[in-house]
């Protein structure tokens, strides 16, 4: 008899990689994964009768702005709850670190930086200190960080709302070089938002080739997502062929009605930026945005709810249009009287969510808000929604396909080795779950719902939720970069060298 810390047998287990499930015992020894198969000379310490249900890797979710809440709240019930054993943070150009708050004092505190908890909470001027931290009071799912753009501005700039100079751009340079050295994946940029929005194009290439350099990986959430989203995408492009970094479009979407229908188009453009250089994407499963409270979006386009508002909390969970009707003023008024504030917008079409969720290279990203007084239902339904309402229930995709984008395609294209895959030597990051009855159960009402469905989750071969609740484990680790991002896709998308382009 062999014996094993978790012994799962009787699981449909699909690997991750795409691959047809199949039945077979899993045994978990040292955090890893020891074998896969019919395994009857295995004893485990602890053994689980999955009863046939699908035993996948733990999902990695993509897009998160986690950053503070893997500190004050280390449970993420709401990851776990779905499955999800990897988060990436520091996401839309907004990190926790490094940001020294004490060199700041006085100044304007940007209120998109609100997108990841208290202005305390940002109490990290050292970047590999953030990551010490996260080690030394380890969560409950593993999590590769992200360096933002807008940090690194609000560190070598004394105002936002312009252009850097050479030497700001040196010292961001710099900046990152350090956050690289100490484990950091790489870099995202949020161009839309007001830290970022004055930002040249160059600044960014220029950060991003040290990203290059250390074989990271750059995230954009791009300067524009309606009008100007074609423009928007040749830039993410460039600071991608420029910077020698793999691209990562998050979110992708098209707000405003009359841009509906061209996700068409803008898919058609990344496919064929697909053939020279490495890009990919991630989206979340609604057909609604969340951020900050933008007022300029509050004219009556499309329905806003309000999800926090410092100088009326107890507007939270009620649209604008409601609350500028009892306030006797139009929206825009309402949205200005309400900052800061929180929102989620009513802004894209469900033929553009489909058709973007569709393609093989779309990852899933909740852009999860955690310090939301009401948040957006993408917070705990993300994950459980894709495998029960879009694979399911509408059959955009078979059950293997979904699994994939969850787990191995995130793993690859984050460079989270040995993760988001079931086979001998990997990570033990497991989810258990039952593919007839997994769905999501938050919603704009109920907005914390649980999901059903989610039986069993195991993080570095430690059970973190079980029985509808956590364990209260937490077995995460920081997932500092290991050699070079993307190396592989890069040269399997480039085309052969003499071969015109298409
Ligand atoms: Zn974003
Ligand atoms: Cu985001």
């Amino acid at each position: 008899m062999k014996t094993c810390d978790l012994l799962i047998r009787n699981a449909w287990v699909i690997d991750g990689t795409g691959a047809p499930g199949r039945p077979a015992d899993v045994a978990v020894r040292n955090a890893r994964i020891e074998a896969v198969g019919t395994l009857p000379d295995y004893e485990g310490h602890t053994c689980i009768d999955a009863e046939g249900k699908a035993l996948a890797p733990g999902f990695i979710d993509v897009h998160t702005h986690d950053d503070q809440v893997l500190l004050s709240n280390p449970l993420l019930p709401n990851k776990i709850s779905q499955g999800v054993t990897t988060v990436i943070t520091g996401n839309c150009g907004f990190s926790l670190a490094p940001v020294d708050i004490r060199a700041t004092e006085g100044r304007a505190w940007p209120m998109s930086f609100g997108l990841l908890g208290a202005r305390e909470g940002y109490a990290f001027p050292d970047f590999a200190g953030y990551l010490d931290a996260l080690e030394a009071s380890p969560s409950a799912v593993n999590a590769g960080v992200l360096v933002g753009h807008s940090a690194l501005r609000y560190g070598a700039m004394d105002r936002l709302d312009r252009e850097a100079t050479a030497d700001e751009t040196a010292r961001m340079c710099e900046a990152m070089e350090k956050c690289m050295e100490a484990g950091a994946l790489g870099l995202s940029s949020g161009l839309h938002y007001p830290p970022a929005k004055a930002s040249a194009t160059e600044e960014v290439i220029e950060i991003a080739r040290v990203v290059g350099r250390h074989g990271g990986i750059y995230t954009t959430h791009m300067r524009n997502e309606a009008d100007d989203i074609d423009p928007s995408i040749e830039e993410a492009l460039r600071i991608g062929r420029e910077g020698d970094v793999p691209v990562q479009i998050s979110h992708h979407k098209l707000i405003d009605a009359r841009n509906h229908g061209r996700s068409v188009e803008t898919l058609e453009r990344i496919e064929r930026a697909r053939e020279e250089q490495t890009v990919a994407i991630d989206v979340y499963p609604y057909n609604a945005g969340s951020t900050v409270l933008d007022p300029g979006r509050c004219d009556g386009r499309y329905k806003v709810i309000v999800t926090w508002s410092t100088p009326f909390p107890e507007m939270a969970g009620r649209t604008v249009a409601d609350i500028a009707e009892e306030w006797g003023v139009d929206g825009v008024e309402a949205g200005r009287r309400l900052l800061p504030a929180g929102a989620i917008y009513f802004m894209l079409s469900e033929d553009d969510v489909q058709r973007i969720l569709s393609r093989p290279y779309a990852m899933i990203g909740s852009d999860g808000l955690p310090h939301d007084e009401r948040a957006h239902p993408r917070l705990w339904g993300t994950f459980p929604r894709v495998l029960g309402h879009y694979c399911r229930d509408l059959g955009l995709f078979p059950l293997e396909e979904a699994v994939r984008r969850m787990t191995s395609l995130a793993a690859e294209s984050f460079g989270l080795k040995d993760r988001g895959v079931i086979r001998p030597g990997a990570w033990a990051d497991l989810t258990l779950f039952d593919p007839g009855t997994v769905i999501d159960r938050a919603d704009y009402q109920n907005v914390d719902g649980v999901s059903d469905g989610i039986l069993m989750v195991v993080v570095n071969g430690e059970t973190v939720w079980q029985n509808g609740k956590p364990t209260g484990n937490r077995p995460g680790r920081v997932l500092r970069r290991q050699g070079r991002i993307g190396h592989g896709l890069h040269r399997q998308n480039r085309r052969p060298a003499g071969l015109p382009a298409r």
